[in-house]
Parts: C-alpha cells; sequence; structure tokens
C-alpha cells in the first residue's frame, strides 16, 4: 500500500453504498474485513431510545431491510470486493442470522474456498420473548474465512481467554485461581459460542440506532484476528460500533454506511470515543461522502502519524493471549 493510500485509510467513514465503498478501495489494502449487513427481516428499523438522552431521533426512520430472499446479487458481488481488498491472509467476518446465513456460506466457500473457512461462531444473547411453537431464537451467526495466501505465510490468530466462574474454589493442580467480586475463576480459551449481553435499554454503550452491536463483540474479533496497527473495514457501519472497536485498540479503520441517521449517529459516537482514546483527535478522522458515480471526493486527510498515536489500551495487545473480563 502506499503512504497516500494508507493515511486514506485510517479514520475514515464514507458516506456510501457498500459496494461503492468497497470497490473503491485498492487490492489487498484492508487486513480485516466485518459486515452486519441487514439479515433480511422484512422490517423497517426505526431510532430507539437511547441512554442519557441520546437519539434524540427514536421513532425515527433508520433503515429500511428488505425481504428473506436476501442475500442478493448485490451482495454476491461485495464479497468478490471483499476477497479482493483483504491482503492475502487478511480476515472476513460475516454477521447474519438464521435467515440467510446458509445462502451466505454457499456463496462465500465458492469465494473463499471451502478450505479457508475457519469457524461459524454463535453470539449467544438473552433477549425477552418466548414464542409458542418454536424454541426462542437467541443467537447470531458469523462466518469467519480468510483470504488465500499463496506465500503460505498464514493468518493472524491470536487465542483469547476468558474468566469462568467457579461455585467454589477448586484448587486444582497447575490451574490458577483468581478471585473478584463475582467470586472465585480461572481462565479458558474462547470457543466458537461467545455469550455477550444485549444491548439494553440502560446499556452505557446504547445510542438509540436499532442493531447496534456490542463493542465487546467487535473487540473479540479485532483482538483475534488482527494485530496493533492492522486496517480494518466495515461497509455497513449503522452506529459505528466497529470504528470504536478499532479506536480502543489502536487499528486503523475505514468504515461507511448509506444511511443518513447512520453518518449522525456515528459521528457523535467516533467524536466522544475520539475524546476519550488516547491518540485520536475528532479533527483525525475524515468524513466523505462517496458519490454512486463512484468518484470520490475527499475529506480531510489523517495525519499520517496518527497509526502510531493511537493509544493501545489492552495489554492482550502486547501478549500472546489476550483476556477478557466477561462472563461466558
Ligand atoms: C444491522 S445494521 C449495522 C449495525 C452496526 N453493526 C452497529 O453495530 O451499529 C445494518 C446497516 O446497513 C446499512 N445498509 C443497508 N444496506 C446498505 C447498503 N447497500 N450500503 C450501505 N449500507 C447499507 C443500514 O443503513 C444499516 O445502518
Amino acid at each position: 500500500m502506499n503512504e497516500n493510500s494508507e493515511t486514506e485509510l485510517n479514520g475514515r467513514w464514507v458516506r456510501a453504498e457498500a459496494l461503492d465503498l468497497a470497490a473503491s478501495l485498492p487490492d489487498a489494502s484492508i487486513d480485516l474485513v466485518y459486515i452486519d449487513p441487514p439479515f433480511g427481516t422484512g422490517s423497517a428499523w426505526t431510532m430507539l431510545q437511547g441512554r442519557g438522552g441520546k437519539g434524540r431521533r427514536a421513532g425515527e426512520r433508520a433503515y429500511e431491510d428488505g425481504a428473506r430472499s436476501a442475500p442478493s446479487e448485490e451482495l454476491a458481488e461485495l464479497f468478490d470486493q471483499i476477497e479482493r481488498v483483504l491482503r492475502p491472509g487478511g480476515a472476513f467476518f460475516l454477521h447474519l442470522d438464521w435467515r440467510t446465513v446458509h445462502r451466505a456460506k454457499i456463496l462465500l466457500d465458492d469465494i473463499f474456498g471451502a478450505d479457508n473457512f475457519l469457524n461459524e461462531i454463535i453470539w449467544h444473547y438473552a433477549t425477552g420473548g418466548v414464542p409458542k411453537r418454536w424454541f426462542a431464537r437467541k443467537h447470531d451467526t458469523i462466518l469467519y474465512y480468510v483470504k488465500s495466501d499463496p506465500d503460505g505465510n498464514g493468518h493472524t490468530f491470536h487465542r483469547l481467554q476468558q474468566k469462568k466462574y467457579l461455585a467454589h474454589k477448586m484448587s486444582r493442580k497447575g490451574v490458577e485461581e483468581f478471585r473478584d467480586e463475582g467470586g472465585w475463576y480461572r481462565y479458558k480459551f474462547l470457543d466458537d459460542v461467545w455469550t455477550i449481553p444485549w444491548l439494553t435499554q440502560d446499556a452505557k454503550e446504547r445510542t438509540g440506532y436499532p442493531t447496534q452491536k456490542p463493542v465487546a463483540l467487535l473487540e473479540r474479533i479485532l483482538e483475534a484476528a488482527t494485530d496493533p496497527g492492522d486496517t480494518v473495514a466495515d461497509f455497513f457501519a449503522g452506529s459505528g460500533t466497529t470504528a470504536v472497536a478499532a479506536m480502543r485498540l489502536g487499528r486503523s479503520w475505514v468504515v461507511g454506511d448509506r444511511a443518513e441517521l447512520s453518518e449522525e449517529t456515528s459521528k457523535r459516537r467516533i467524536e466522544d470515543e475520539a475524546e476519550s482514546c488516547a491518540g485520536w483527535t475528532s479533527t483525525q478522522i475524515a468524513w466523505d461522502v462517496l458519490r454512486s458515480d463512484r468518484e470520490r471526493s475527499l475529506g480531510e486527510k489523517c495525519p499520517t502519524d496518527s497509526k502510531k498515536k493511537a493509544g493501545v489500551k489492552r495489554p492482550a495487545d502486547s501478549e500472546e493471549e489476550g483476556r477478557f473480563d466477561v462472563a461466558g
């Protein structure tokens, strides 16, 4: 990647169609792509009440989610572009649910190769609602692929650990045990079923943007599959969760969305984050509009050293095994 394109890909929010934004990026310029496109619910999503006065636009239409027949041809084209923009060994995380994930997997096995499929991650959560005629659907599915690397350098993967609380102190030989306000615990390696709380109405990070995902989910993905300084992209940014996780972990980011309310919500959230995130100021972030003719109008560029200045807050970045303080 040349120095200019690297600069453009750090701290950049783009109002654009996902396909246009992906198509505008250079080949092999991205280390990880995460996308959370509409699931095909057939719903019109409106803004919710956020926490602490956030989500002032509650009730306003944020975006439409088409019928269950997705993934559409457009999504298939997007997968091709994602494969192109990833560097060899780069990672792709596709977040969907039971409605369309099976169709997407067939497409991705063709594009990335079935041997490059690494995990079907289940994000399990507890929300209200108990249906009478089937089991309650309480998980999303995240497909994890890597792009082939003909040079055989492989992909980045850091095994992560999380706390597992114990009924009492076990004192097993060779197993370290710790204690905090939640009781005795030990660390265990993360498997492919992740229990992370849904963002309830009083969740601190809740912006009011519908279908906002927890930062903890994105932090896990970025910690596991990237290194500090790597570049992360998300073409369905919503409330800007991927950018926030990237800022906290010292990763470069380029994200975008076509919705006006996504831009408004992300902007407020990312600027707040920039104020509290070591090494970032909101003037380092470029807010762009990508016209549908695929011509870019570049906004303010980030300083070249912002990547170095971005604070890496989690000790896990300098350790082989990352650790999370989350019950699982
Ligand atoms: C499920 S939400 C993403 C939520 C996000 N992960 C978060 O944590 O806030 C899906 C987003 O995709 C956007 N979207 C839908 N179709 C799009 C398209 N063709 N191009 C760009 N954005 C699109 C919607 O505006 C919406 O913000």
